[in-house]
């Protein structure tokens, strides 16, 4: 755990130096050349996009345009592994794209770049994993999906963060004790959810761990008539203060569903382009951030999903550079955890494909 606290410092400069690498924003003209471009280069290609809630809304929009999918990373998962497409483009970050590796071997993952990291990711270095699992060799072993493929191949079990308590709660009336890794807050989350014995690791999300509860108390007097949804990677006391809490794609059916018309949202803002077109009538506000602060690097945007743009995602299709490359072995051992983990959420009616 030692080694843990000094990542930490690493993955901030990290953060800081992949939110330096953000794509110059382009005209009009050149935007609307470059996505005719990359439609007839989906086409060429047989390739589909696959794409997160929080990168740009252009590559939002042609995701949908072409019959690509927007959604959460267990949906992007289930989606890529059944859509008949030979090559699927992940727009995300590199968690995402190995897991499509993982779960079609055969077909080719391009990702516009391969740079976009997480830092739940970084924080959980397979080498120190292992060792935590060999300490606690009577605990069921348990990842998020933000994770590496080798972390993901020395556990027992895959989550998201759409069926993290589910799982958990059928772990515990199997009377098993669990350890969790990398997400402090999802871990404690899922905790007070289930009731289950769970040894956490320390990881935290740079964007998510920076949204403020003081001053998320002052946003609710200006807004009193506004509802707060949030994350599970917030922090608890934030957490306390939300009336809905849930993967992505929960936050967004809430938003559509609730009778609410303004909302005050603690995750990426990447996700207001889909909020805003299913309810254009409702107000979102992006949860207060520690932005006025010198320790805010995300600000509520991810630094390393902000790094996909209709650039990258051209040029990949152009030079078929940029694609996941993961050796027989680790697919194998990575599979297990994940296979348990989609078969359950099938079992359980947890996946529902397609967007809200
Ligand atoms: P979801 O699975 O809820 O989309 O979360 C992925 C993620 O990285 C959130 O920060
Ligand atoms: Fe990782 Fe946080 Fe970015 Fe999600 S928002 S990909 S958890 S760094």
């Amino acid at each position: 755990m030692t080694q843990l606290k000094s990542l930490s410092h690493s993955i901030q400069q990290k953060a800081i130096l992949a939110k330096g690498m953000m794509p110059a924003p382009m005209g009009a003209f050149a935007t609307e050349q470059i996505i005719e471009k990359i439609k007839t280069q989906l086409k060429e290609q047989n390739a589909v996009l696959v794409a997160h809630y929080y990168v740009d809304e252009k590559l939002q929009q042609l995701a949908e345009e072409t019959g690509g999918l927007i959604s959460d990373s267990l949906e992007m998962a289930n989606f890529g592994r059944n859509h008949p497409a030979t090559t699927l483009v992940v727009c995300g970050v590199r968690f995402m794209g190995e897991t499509a590796k993982i779960l079609s071997p055969n077909k080719r993952v391009l990702m516009p770049t391969l740079e976009a990291e997480c830092s739940l990711d970084l924080g959980c270095p397979a080498a120190e994993f292992k060792q935590f699992i060999e300490q606690h060799p009577d605990r069921t072993s348990v990842v998020y999906a933000n994770t590496s493929a080798e972390v993901k191949g020395l556990a027992d079990w895959t989550v998201t963060s759409s069926n993290a308590v589910a799982i958990i709660n059928h772990l515990h009336s199997q009377g098993e004790k669990i350890l969790w890794a990398p997400d402090r807050h999802l871990g404690n989350w899922v905790q007070a959810m289930t009731g289950a014995n769970m040894l956490n690791w320390e990881g935290h999300c740079v964007v998510h761990d920076e949204f403020r509860t003081n001053s998320l108390k002052e946003l609710l007097t200006e807004h009193p008539d506004a509802v707060v949804i949030a994350h599970p990677e917030s922090p608890e006391e934030l957490l306390s203060m939300a009336q809905v809490i849930g993967s992505t794609k929960v936050l967004v059916n809430a938003i559509n569903t609730m009778e609410a018309q303004k909302f005050i949202v603690a995750t990426d803002e990447g996700i207001f382009y889909k909020m805003q077109q299913l309810q254009p009538d409702k107000e979102f506000i992006v949860a207060p951030t520690g932005g006025k602060s010198a320790t805010c690097t995300a600000c509520g945007h991810c630094p390393w999903m902000a790094l996909n743009s209709l650039q990258n995602l051209s040029a990949v299709l152009e030079k078929g550079d940029r694609e996941i490359r993961l050796d027989k072995s680790t697919i194998e051992k990575a599979k297990i955890s994940i296979s348990r983990m989609m078969d359950f959420s099938t079992q359980q009616g947890l996946i529902v494909q397609g967007d809200a």
